[in-house]
C-alpha cells in the first residue's frame, strides 16, 4: 500500500458477478483501492470480459502447467507480488487454495461462500441447504485457512428460504447479499478496520456486534 491505497487481487473460476461489485464498488469510491490484477484458472472465465471492459489487467494460469498444487499456488503468489497486491478477494474461485498463497498472504486472502458458515461448506451451499430443509440461510465473507471455508467470519447476511426454493431461486436471492456484503467486508479492510484475533474478527467502529449481520426482511 505504498500510496496509501489498498490494491486488490483478485481469483475468478468463473462468471465473476461478485468481481464486478467489487469493480462498482472501487469505481463508485465505496472503497478506496485500485483493483491491481485479476488472475483465473480457466480461459474461458467471463470475469476476464468483465476485467477488459474496466482496464483492469488479468492473468491466465492454468494449474495442469504445474506439476502440483503448491506450484500452482506459488505462481499465483508471484504474479499477485509483482502486481503490488495487499489483500487477495477469491470471486467465484472454484479450488482449494493452499499453503504457498497463504503464506505470502496471511490473513489477507478473503473468499465469498453462498450460506450461513460453518453450515454447508463446499460445493453448492444453495443446494444443501435447499435439500437440508433449513429455514435460513445465507452468504459469509471470510478470511481464507487451509481449510474448506474454515477461516474466521468477517460478515454475515441471513437470508430466510422459502419453502418452495429451488437452488436457482435461492442462489439468486443470496447472490443479492453476496454482492453487498463483499464489497463492505474489503471497504473495512482498506480502511484498516478488520482485527483477527484467533478465530474472531473484531471490526473497529462498528457500533454493535448486530451491524457484522446484513438481514433482509424476514418476509423478502
Ligand atoms: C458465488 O455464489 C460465491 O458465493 C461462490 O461462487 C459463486 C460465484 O459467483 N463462491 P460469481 O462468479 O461471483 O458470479
Amino acid at each position: 500500500m505504498e500510496d496509501g491505497l489498498l490494491r486488490i487481487g483478485v481469483m475468478a473460476s468463473g462468471r465473476g458477478s461478485n468481481f464486478q461489485a467489487i469493480i462498482d464498488a472501487v469505481e463508485a469510491g465505496r472503497i478506496k483501492a485500485e483493483i491491481a490484477l485479476l488472475v483465473v484458472d480457466k480461459k474461458d472465465a467471463y470475469a476476464i470480459e468483465r476485467a477488459k471492459k474496466h482496464g483492469i489487467p488479468h492473468k491466465y494460469l492454468s494449474p495442469v502447467d504445474f506439476s502440483d498444487r503448491d506450484g500452482f499456488f506459488s505462481a499465483v503468489g508471484e504474479e499477485f507480488r509483482k502486481a503490488g497486491a495487499d489483500l487477495i478477494a477469491l470471486a467465484g474461485f472454484m479450488r482449494i487454495v493452499c499453503k504457498p498463497l497463504l503464506d505470502m498472504f496471511p490473513m489477507k486472502v478473503m473468499n465469498i461462500h453462498p450460506a450461513l458458515l460453518p453450515s454447508f461448506p463446499g460445493l453448492d451451499g444453495q443446494a444443501q441447504a435447499v435439500d437440508y430443509g433449513v429455514r435460513i440461510s445465507g452468504c459469509t465473507v471470510h478470511f481464507v485457512d487451509e481449510g474448506m471455508d474454515t477461516g474466521p467470519v468477517i460478515i454475515q447476511a441471513a437470508v430466510p428460504v422459502r419453502p418452495d426454493d429451488t437452488d436457482d431461486t435461492l442462489s439468486g436471492r443470496i447472490l443479492e447479499y453476496e454482492h453487498r456484503i463483499y464489497p463492505e467486508a474489503i471497504r473495512l479492510f482498506a480502511e484498516g478496520r478488520l482485527e483477527v484475533q484467533g478465530r474472531k474478527v473484531m471490526i473497529k467502529g462498528y457500533e454493535e456486534p448486530g451491524s457484522a449481520i446484513i438481514n433482509p426482511p424476514i418476509a423478502d
